[in-house]
């Protein structure tokens, strides 16, 4: 699913116009005030395409509504690796990672969360982390390695999670996307994945006698930002979330798991924003997300084309604390330098660009 925004042609005038009357003096108060960097307020500005998060943070400074002005064309990542003067660039910040090969580490959470799908009955589990902790990079992770071919992955990328993987059915749901944000159009999405027959109109009780009857295969729903699901979509209430309860473990033989991504705890969310429902308490295993170990960390950084020296290498383990995203942006710093042969102050300018997310970083031990 589309993770950037690209604000539509037809609506740059207007954000344009309203940066002076937000009482922006200039482009760079607005990326201050966002605390984004100022080449990302200007993509924005000029219609190109920014993280899905940046843009709607940029509309809400701007007084604009995001889904109004942004483009409904989707913007995706390219399927093959992006080619840059003949070199595969391996760091991706900002968006989630899709494309497994560009995916590192997490191997202790893998191998707990692939242990629950595995075996019947399969079993559902919860993801927890920051923001930009890598939530639905793990998501999208979940859904694809099993069946990338290797080709596509690096050399030796563990890919045999599951015994069977070309039985299983994967749904994804962002809960940020305005479609899946009402009843009808999130069953629908379920069953249009599951290429089940669509009733109109396609209500609850119809849902569950085509999915409990029909479901015969190891399926896992990927629930993304549960939070927004449960804080701003009174459709999806607790008898909502009940009969999706009832699936997975009463009706569905054991085929049915969901795994949802979330900032905190699912049932501290549940309670926190007025819900009851006993779907909150089915989650069995919880991954928290939080640093790379270093050895995960120094497999990132060795996956640059340009291989940087000793004392970068620990410059950047040192300045990321071992974070995936500030680890992106520190390679990405040190590999455009080193393509661009331009050396000097490249330590400084990466610092810069880190810093709109050093809010991640352990102020203790960040200098
Ligand atoms: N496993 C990973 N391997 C490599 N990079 C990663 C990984 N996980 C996260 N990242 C880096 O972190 C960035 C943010 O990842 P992602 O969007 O998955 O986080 P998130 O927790 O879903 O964030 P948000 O709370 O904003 O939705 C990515 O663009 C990438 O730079
Ligand atoms: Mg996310």
């Amino acid at each position: 699913m589309a993770r950037s925004l690209r604000v539509a042609p037809e609506y740059i005038k207007t954000v344009k116009s309203a940066l002076l009357r937000n009482g922006y003096p200039s482009q760079q108060s607005l990326a201050i005030e966002a605390g984004i960097s100022l080449s990302t307020a200007k993509s924005f500005l000029s219609g190109k395409p920014v993280d899905y998060l940046n843009f709607v943070e940029l509309s809400s400074k701007l007084g604009l509504d995001w889904q109004e002005i942004s483009s409904k064309e989707p913007e995706t990542q390219p399927r093959q690796p992006q080619r840059h003067n003949g070199e595969a660039s391996p760091f991706i910040t900002g968006s989630p990672i899709t494309q497994p090969r560009y995916f590192f580490g997490r191997e202790k959470e893998l191998k707990r969360l692939f242990n629950l799908l595995k075996r019947h009955p399969l079993q559902n589990a919860a993801i927890i982390g920051k923001k930009r902790s890598g939530k639905t990079s793990l998501l999208h992770y979940l859904k694809n390695i099993t069946t990338t071919p290797a080709e596509q992955l690096r050399p030796n990328q563990k890919s045999d999670w599951l015994p069977q993987p070309e039985n299983y059915q994967w749904i994804f749901i962002d809960l940020q996307d305005a479609r899946m944000q009402n009843r009808e159009g999130l069953l629908k999405y379920i069953l249009e994945s599951l290429k089940m027959q669509v009733p109109n109109p396609c209500d609850l009780d119809y849902f569950m006698d085509v999915v409990s009857d029909n479901l015969h295969k190891p399926t896992v729903i990927l629930l993304d930002e549960i939070g927004v699901g449960l804080q701003r979509c009174p459709e999806l209430d607790d008898s909502f979330w009940e009969s999706l309860r009832s699936l997975a473990t009463n009706s569905t033989g054991g085929n049915l798991a969901f795994i949802l991504a979330t900032p905190e705890s699912p049932i501290e969310l549940a309670q926190n924003t007025g819900h009851s429902s006993p779907f909150f308490n089915i989650f069995a295993y919880t991954a928290y997300l939080e640093a790379f170990t270093e050895q995960e960390a120094r497999e990132l950084i060795a996956s640059s084309p340009i291989p940087f020296d000793d004392e970068d290498v620990e410059w950047i383990l040192k300045q990321s604390q071992c974070l995936p995203i500030l680890l992106q942006i520190l390679c990405r710093e040190r590999l455009f330098t080193l393509e661009e042969g331009e050396d000097e102050n490249w330590r400084e300018e990466a610092l810069r660009q880190m810093k709109p997310f050093s809010h991640l970083l352990d102020s203790k031990i960040a200098e």
